[in-house]
């Protein structure tokens, strides 16, 4: 077998990150992996506690007020509800689920948004319950709720009215112009069966002019809805505050050189259907940005317009709270030779990497682990390019269809540990096909040279 100069492969390392390096440097992966027979995801929820301040802190800066709300969505660990109860935050929830998780762990319903589509009444009823906010999507939602409130003990049922993004008309999320009008005018014959509290969005992509615009349109609409007699004093921007894995100069020479030679069984990607690995505007940062931009048409800062109006400003960052939160972990199983590179096998599937069940590919390169420890500089000038293959019998389920450079020879019992995966990579795909089972998910309380670890769940008695 030949190995191929480092040259020839494009890499994309993540971003170093020296507190994930004393997990890896601790031995402590080979003995859960030898503990568990499967793969696992591992948690550090001290980084959600400093992303959460992040945002929180860029609000304060722009003295805002605002209130962060975890999309829930992104990963299913316990550990995160725990976090947002024990700090006050907010939860956006899209199923009953989820909102009974968030409660469960201690979350106040007054501090839950709910969003997504054609809510079940089951979803509406326990929202109105526990005082949730829901975010309206249809008008015929909105009569379901106005109906439920109506006719149920508990009133007022709190709502948002979730606008269209006139930037992105195919969305099938949220109500057009006249769909707002219409909305507006049955909130208002409710009387106070509703509390209507204001508007939301969420738009795609991660750009951030287009995020201040549309907030400085649900601006206008909350001071027409007050003039209506409505309360309208809040808006929600959704999430789509990106996430930067991987330095700038690696992400664009990675573009530039990425062809289907460089994968399995010649495997084309888009460029376009990769998730933008690096982004010079990421997190926090994002909303300190879309804060201080000045929306399309007007004159002032966003910043300086919440202000003028008393508006209070909502978010729901899904991955962004997540970064750099989480790894994952896999055990080769076997080792197969190709012409010019190597299949490995591991004990798990691509379900629990999820971007893969999106035309796509999730990029950042994960790390080979041996018993004695990670590998970082191989032999010099040689790489040994592999692939990695889910252990299922679908030909599709890879988990990096790319030949990855790796700087040793992959072995059986290595361990592969797949970077900044907390941010829906772990668990939205998630399925015990095969019969095999999740993945657990391990939560470091501590690090250092021992880690302290605990299971997210305690296992059933
Ligand atoms: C309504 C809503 N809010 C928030 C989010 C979270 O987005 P992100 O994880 O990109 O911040 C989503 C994601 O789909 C969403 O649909």
């Amino acid at each position: 077998m030949t190995d191929i100069p480092t040259m020839t492969l494009p890499t994309l390392p993540a971003h170093p990150d020296p507190e994930t390096d004393r997990v890896l440097d601790s031995g402590l992966l080979h003995e859960l992996s030898y503990a568990f027979g499967g793969p696992f995801h591992f948690l550090l929820p001290h980084r959600f506690d400093a992303n959460l301040a992040a945002f929180r802190t860029a609000l304060h800066d722009a003295g805002v007020e605002g209130r962060v709300y975890f999309a829930k969505k992104a990963n299913k660990a316990a550990v995160w509800m725990e976090r947002c109860a024990a700090q006050q935050a907010g939860v956006d929830v899209a199923s009953v689920g989820e909102l009974r998780e968030a409660l469960g762990h201690g979350v106040r319903g007054k501090n839950v948004v709910v969003t997504g589509p054609a809510k079940s009444d089951e979803l509406l009823r326990l929202a109105v319950l526990q005082g949730c906010l829901i975010a309206i999507d249809a008008l015929d939602e909105l009569d379901l709720l106005i109906t439920l409130a109506l006719t149920g003990a508990v009133r007022p049922a709190r709502l948002l009215l979730r606008r269209l993004p006139p930037a992105q008309p195919h969305s099938r999320f949220g109500m057009n112009d006249a769909e707002i009008e219409t909305a507006l005018d049955r909130c208002v014959r409710a009387g106070d069966a509703v509390r209507m509290e204001g508007f939301s969005f969420h738009l795609s992509g991660y750009a951030t002019q287009p995020r201040a615009d549309l907030a400085g349109e649900l601006l206008d609409l909350c001071l027409k809805a007050r003039v209506l007699g409505l309360q309208a004093d809040r808006i929600s921007i959704g999430g789509g505050f990106a996430v930067d894995y991987s330095a700038a100069d690696h992400w664009h020479s990675f573009l530039a050189e990425q062809k289907p030679e460089h994968y399995h069984a010649k495997k084309a990607f888009r460029t376009g259907d990769f998730y933008p690995y690096h982004s010079p505007v990421a997190g926090a940062d994002a909303l300190r940005t879309i804060l201080d931009t000045i929306p399309e048409g007007g004159q002032h800062t966003l910043a300086a317009r919440l202000k003028d109006t008393g508006t209070l400003l909502m978010m729901e960052p899904g991955r962004a709270l997540l970064a750099g939160a989480g790894s994952t972990v896999f055990c080769i199983q076997g080792v197969k030779e190709r012409d010019g590179y190597r299949i490995v096998t591991v004990d798990g599937t691509s379900l629990s990497l999820s971007e893969q069940w999106f035309n796509s590919e999730y990029l950042p390169e994960p790390q080979l682990v041996t018993p004695s420890g990670p590998v970082n500089g191989g032999d010099a000038g040689a790489v040994h390019p592999a692939c990695v293959g889910g252990a299922s019998c679908l030909e599709s389920d890879m988990v990096t269809w790319r030949k990855v450079p790796f700087p040793a020879r992959p072995r059986v019992g290595d361990l592969l540990v797949y970077p900044n995966t907390a941010g829906y990579q772990m668990d939205s795909n998630e399925s015990p096909f095969h019969d095999l089972p999740l993945p657990p998910k391990v939560v470091m309380d501590r690090l250092g040279d021992r880690p302290r670890w605990r299971l997210d769940r305690r296992p059933a008695c």
